[in-house]
């Protein structure tokens, strides 16, 4: 059983922005991290490099057990002890809806949904008991502005960034801190933005995961309710309610054209989906 000051548990942690919070929080002293994805060579590869105690644990997060094993490990490891959770895992498989149909809403809402649903459900009672503790969430600036080929993704991240909103307000007087990250265009695995990198017009709007992991940090152990990543992305989800016909003519096609086509994190296809 550990003896840390601090437990945090990242899930997604195998990959891009995950690895890069793993790194991040491993910093800061007295901490001991729980990494959880579904490729365990990955997640051991990272243990073994940081230069803090962290423990992994593989496991399918849309399955039906998950919930259960993660809090499991985390009161064999543990004591049941939970400081952080960072609810980072997710994926986005574009394609129109006249293309992939319900099928595939609902393959994003079981993993960027449903699954961090589920998982704060069971590990809550833990992050109560270790108050003054926080969460994380991983949105998308793509939960607050939507384009097309991307609905599917973009419904899964706006029903994260409501439900987000309501759980801060719920855990508030439980002092457990409820955070919130919208990420842009972040080059990572599942969201390559190649295309976008591709074009020195493009390429400024390409972020990065360590920038990311800051923004984690900050809206978690940090106490920030809200993060956009780059900041000025910020500017997108306040133009969509002001100016809603603009963006709207913009994002069909208009002057960003190409980020219409283009969607970061798409694991089927070489594209941008934020
Ligand atoms: N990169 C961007 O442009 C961008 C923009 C906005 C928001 N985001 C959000 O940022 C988060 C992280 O994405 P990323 O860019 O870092 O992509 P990534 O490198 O593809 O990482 C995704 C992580 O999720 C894990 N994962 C996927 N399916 C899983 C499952 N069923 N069970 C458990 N773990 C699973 C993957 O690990 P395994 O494959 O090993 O399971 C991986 O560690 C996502 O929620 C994404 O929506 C990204």
């Amino acid at each position: 059983m550990s003896t840390a000051n601090r437990v945090a548990l990242v899930t997604g942690a195998s990959t891009g922005i995950g690895k890069a919070t793993a790194i991040r929080l491993a910093r800061e002293p007295g901490t001991a991290l729980v990494l959880v994805a579904r490729r365990e060579e990955l997640l051991r590869e990272l243990a073994g490099s940081l230069p803090c105690r962290a423990t992994c644990l593989a496991v399918d997060l849309t399955t039906e057990a998950a919930p259960e094993k993660v809090r499991a490990h985390l009161e064999a490891e543990h004591g049941g002890r939970l400081d952080l959770l960072v609810n980072n895992a997710g994926a986005a498989w574009r394609g129109s809806f006249a293309e992939s149909g319900h099928a595939n809403v609902a393959r994003h809402m079981s993993l960027n949904f449903d699954a961090v649903v589920r998982l704060t459900e069971a590990l809550l009672p833990l992050l109560r008991a270790s108050a003054p503790s926080a969460i994380v969430n991983v949105a998308s600036t793509a939960g607050r502005v939507a384009r097309a080929r991307t609905g599917a993704y973009s419904a899964s991240k706006f029903a994260l960034v409501g439900w987000t909103d309501a759980l801060y307000a719920e855990e508030l007087p439980h002092r457990v801190h409820v955070g919130m990250v919208l990420p842009g265009f972040i080059a990572t695995e599942g969201f390559p933005a190649t295309e976008l990198k591709a074009k020195a017009l493009t390429r400024w709007l390409v972020s990065d995961p360590a920038t990311v992991a800051e923004a984690i940090y900050a809206a978690g152990p940090g106490g920030k309710a809200e993060r956009y990543v780059p900041r000025f992305y910020a500017l997108a989800a306040i133009a969509r309610i002001l100016a809603p016909g603009l963006i709207r003519r913009v994002l069909s096609g208009g002057a960003a054209g190409d980020l219409t086509t283009s969607t970061a994190g798409d694991k089927d296809a070489d594209s941008s989906t934020a």
